[in-house]
């Protein structure tokens, strides 16, 4: 290759690299120039073949050809290379001035259901309660026979039970109709005083507007020597007022019958409904919410207490029913449909838990 032949391959190796829009490019530059098989190297493995006078100086004008465009080659690549970190930079570039975008833990929703119980626990925890449990499945002892409810009574027809098949042993496993069966295994389990709260699962074969075959019921029970219906009458009105949140709510105490308390009351409290909206503690309405009474001296026998000595009342509440009252839910069977867009709707933050020196809601 002649000596201008040798320049104008310089100054086109030369504007291809200054030409190299990416770092990628420069590279396919670099390997047909320099790469094993580049033109470069090729005149450099030619110089071999050629006589040693004309070695000497052809050597000298190719490594000087060589070298140029290494030069360019590295100028260029730190160039392309700047831009490349520039350009990233620019791209992943937090704006810390942007509002935080609503996350997993703050898009989901707690079920009214759990929300209430809470709520519900929150202010009789407060008085004082202890909260207990039992399992959704029950003998028929516990679920009625201890309640006072022995096997020919009526109200066993009333609960609409949900039986298992016999075992062997000729005992029926129920689904528990009440959270009443709590009271028994708390009263077998531990001495009184007794002060404690059962909110749960319970089950019966009944479904309308206002019924479902699953359904929760929050069981109190208070057992000491000295507890009377005054006492039963405060806590009710004072749990009242603290789950509606307001300064007064008008409760209606009527006689009632449950075979487990004597005497027995049904409980309504008022409210008004003006348009769609529900307000407690007005009007003329009545929704039943709870029954309740002083504990049955069978029941108490029944668990091996003396009823001359111990005495107490127990209530038991619908935890849907005043859910549905508080937030204004129309339909029951919607709370168990799982459908995302009511729950979206109705149901609440899950760092909104509920205190009473914070706020029920
Ligand atoms: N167990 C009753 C029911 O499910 C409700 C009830 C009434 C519970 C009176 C009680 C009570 O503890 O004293 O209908």
């Amino acid at each position: 290759m002649s000596a201008p032949e040798l320049d104008s391959l310089k100054s086109e190796l030369i504007d291809a690299i200054e030409r190299a829009a990416t770092l990628g490019a420069l590279e396919e530059v670099r390997v047909a120039a320099l790469g094993k098989k580049g033109r470069v190297s090729e005149l450099m493995q030619g110089l071999g073949a050629l006589p040693p006078e004309e070695r000497r100086s052809y050597g000298q004008a190719v490594n000087s050809l060589k070298e140029s465009v290494a030069a360019a080659l590295e100028a260029r690549r730190a160039v392309l290379a700047r831009e490349a970190t520039a350009e990233k930079l620019a791209l992943e570039r937090a704006d810390v001035t942007l509002p935080v975008r609503e996350g997993p833990l703050a898009e989901g929703r707690i079920h009214p259901v759990s929300q209430v119980t809470d709520e519900i626990t929150e202010i009789f925890a407060d008085m004082g309660f202890a909260i207990a449990e039992g399992p959704d499945i029950e003998t028929d002892f516990n679920n009625f026979t201890a309640l006072n409810i022995p096997p020919e009574h009526p109200a066993r027809q009333d609960h609409d039970t949900f039986y298992f098949a016999e075992a062997p042993d000729g005992s029926r496993p129920v689904l528990r109709t009440h959270t009443s069966p709590v009271q028994i295994r708390t009263m077998l389990r531990e001495k009184p005083p007794l002060r404690i709260i059962a909110p749960g699962r319970v089950y019966r074969c009944d479904s309308d507007q206002t019924h479902t075959p699953m359904f929760h019921q929050v069981e109190g029970l208070v057992i000491d020597e000295e507890t009377h219906l005054g006492h039963l009458k405060w806590v009710l009105e004072e749990f009242c007022k603290a789950f509606f949140e307001v300064p007064e709510v008008k409760m209606r105490f009527r006689a009632s019958h449950f075979p487990f308390t004597e005497p027995s009351m049904e409980v309504d409290i008022g409210y008004a409904k003006v348009g769609e909206e529900i307000r407690i503690g007005e009007g003329d309405r009545w929704l039943e919410i709870l029954g309740c009474g002083m504990v049955h001296p069978n029941v108490l026998k029944n668990v091996g207490l003396d009823p001359d000595r111990y005495q107490g009342f127990a209530f038991g509440l619908g935890i849907d029913r005043i859910a549905m009252l508080k937030y204004g839910m129309p339909d029951l069977r919607a709370f168990f449909a799982g459908d995302l867009r009511w729950l979206t709707h109705y149901g609440f933050p899950p760092l909104a838990i509920p205190t009473l020196a914070g706020g029920l809601s």
